[in-house]
């Protein structure tokens, strides 16, 4: 199949750039900016993404870019075009003004292929320090604004481009336009990726390669594991045995009604209630690792037990999606926090690895669950960590705490559905502090929990902003929690952006 590669040099938007090419209908790769796999028959076009460095800095990143140039269609975005200028004879230079935000395309010259049936004025996202203050010789400005004269620019005699703003973020009015006359009409791109393609070549793929093997699955009630073991489902039936473990960390009812849910599809499922086990085994334990570490173990201790009893299995499969193994460049080095659901698994059950979305993103596993016929409230509902809510109540877990926070996330999630507001944010749960407050009721002192309620818009959780739900919505549930919640007595309602927050308070 046709792909695009695009070359990672350590931006934000990235996997954005993914996104954009793949909803032209067309694959792509993300990969480390000197990993280029030369010699692949199947690219037709590279791209080189931003970078939070400047590309005269101490330890920036200067790939050698022969094996690309003149041989494939690039475009350069932001360090990117930078780059391509710098390595070129062009100059970059810090002009002193660093420009992020909003930014004015006054002029543009629309014979250019890339910006086809893009008109000025239009607006662009501009995130730079930097700025190109003359182009290679054998290159022409194609689009200013009113501080930026290389906005964008082409060569003459080469297939490339390089633009200093950001065709990937919505912010960008024309982006998708940019975007689409980069891979479809310069690269050539077929169009040939479709949530159909998808799964009538995975499923044959998933066919020829398991035969007649058995499969396991853990699912979590998550749209990845869900739209993985439909999609086995349809390869090989009954081979496939779904484990579904209760860790008493699920949402008020979730066990039950999920399980009712995977068995309506046709799955065939084992469910297992493990709570008193992680219960017994997170008491008293306050660090927020250690908690993780404990639910990962205990996971695999339950699943380990319940695999075991069925005969011959061969393979694991697990609902990995790409963002998941995206070997994205992390400038600083640093885990923040360490995220795993079934850490461990494979190496302790010696099975074979079986990851069928291993090359999606999220919208894309959604649209491939819909083309299943995977039910709407499955497909559309908000991630949730793997820890469950050991991670939404601060400090020691005990069955009241989770009981409390249940009933709170249930009467906040039933409140944003009814208000039409549940599909319009990225993600909402419900924060147990660590304190009591005082308050009154009646005419009685109180001294209870109080809660936080968190929601999120964002695009890939890797940035996160406080969604502006509606005061009125906010004063109604703060009611409902506090007159229906036994054990709370003060709502609160958190607006941090990530960063520098993050969504989970653990
Ligand atoms: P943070 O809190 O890092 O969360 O901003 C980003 C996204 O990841 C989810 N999350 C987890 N998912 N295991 C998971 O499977 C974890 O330990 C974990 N911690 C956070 C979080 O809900 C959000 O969608």
């Amino acid at each position: 199949m046709q792909k695009i590669i695009i070359l990672d040099f350590g931006s934000q938007t990235t996997q954005l750039i993914g996104r954009r090419v793949r909803e032209t209908g067309t694959f792509c790769e993300i990969l480390p900016y000197d990993k280029f796999p030369a010699g692949d028959p199947d690219i037709i076009g590279v791209i080189l993404s931003g970078s939070p460095l400047s590309v005269y800095a101490e330890g920036s990143f200067h790939p050698d870019l022969s094996p690309i140039i003149g041989r494939y269609p690039l475009l350069g975005i932001c360090y990117g075009a930078q780059l391509l200028s710098y390595s070129h004879g062009g100059n970059v230079e810090s002009v002193g003004t660093r420009e992020y935000g909003r930014a004015t395309l006054r002029t543009i010259d629309s014979s250019s292929r890339l910006l086809r049936g893009i008109v000025a004025p239009t607006q662009v996202w501009m995130s730079h320090g930097d700025s190109i203050t003359r182009l290679p010789d054998g290159c022409r400005c194609i689009a200013s604004t009113d501080n930026v004269r290389y906005a964008a620019f082409e060569s003459e005699t080469l297939p490339v481009w390089g633009v200093q703003f950001h065709p990937e973020v919505e912010h960008t009015l024309e982006g998708r336009t940019l975007i689409r006359n980069f891979v479809v009409d310069i690269c050539g791109s077929r169009c040939e990726w479709t949530s159909g393609s998808f799964v009538d070549t995975t499923v044959e793929e998933l066919r020829a390669t398991l035969g007649q093997d058995k499969v396991v699955l853990g699912l979590s009630g998550g749209v990845d594991s869900t739209v993985t073991a439909v999609l086995l489902n349809k390869a090989i039936g009954d081979r496939l045995t779904c484990i579904f473990v209760n860790h008493g960390l699920l949402r008020k009812n979730e066990y039950e009604d999920v399980l009712a849910d995977y068995r309506c599809l046709g799955l065939n499922v084992v469910g297992v209630d493990a709570s008193q086990l992680f219960y017994s085994d997170l008491a008293g334990v306050e660090e927020p690792e250690r908690k993780r570490k404990i639910i990962g173990s205990d996971f695999i201790r339950v699943f380990d037990e319940e695999a075991s009893k069925i005969k011959d299995v061969k393979y694991l499969a697990q609902g990995t999606i790409y963002p998941d193994r995206i070997e994205s460049l992390n400038i600083t080095g640093k885990t923040i926090k360490s995220h795993h659901n079934v850490g461990g698994l494979p190496e302790r059950m010696n099975l074979k690895l079986c990851e069928p979305l291993k090359w999606l993103f999220k919208d894309e596993v959604r649209n491939v669950g819909r083309h299943l016929g995977i039910p709407a409230n499955l497909i559309g509902r908000h991630p949730f960590p793997g820890p469950g809510l050991a991670v939404r109540i601060m400090g020691a877990v005990t069955p009241e705490k989770v009981r409390i926070v249940q009933d709170v996330d249930d009467v906040f999630i039933r409140g944003l559905r009814e208000w039409g507001l549940y599909d319009k944010v990225w993600q909402a749960g419900a924060v147990l502090l660590r304190d009591r407050t005082v308050g009154v009721l009646g005419d009685e002192r109180s001294f209870e929990y109080a809660v936080a309620l968190r929601s999120v818009t964002s695009i890939d959780a890797m940035t996160a902003d406080w969604a502006r739900l509606p005061y009125d919505f906010l004063a109604y549930i703060s009611n409902e929690i506090i007159n229906k919640v036994r054990g709370v007595n003060r709502v609160c309602y958190d607006i941090s952006s990530k960063p520098p927050a993050t969504i989970e308070w653990e």
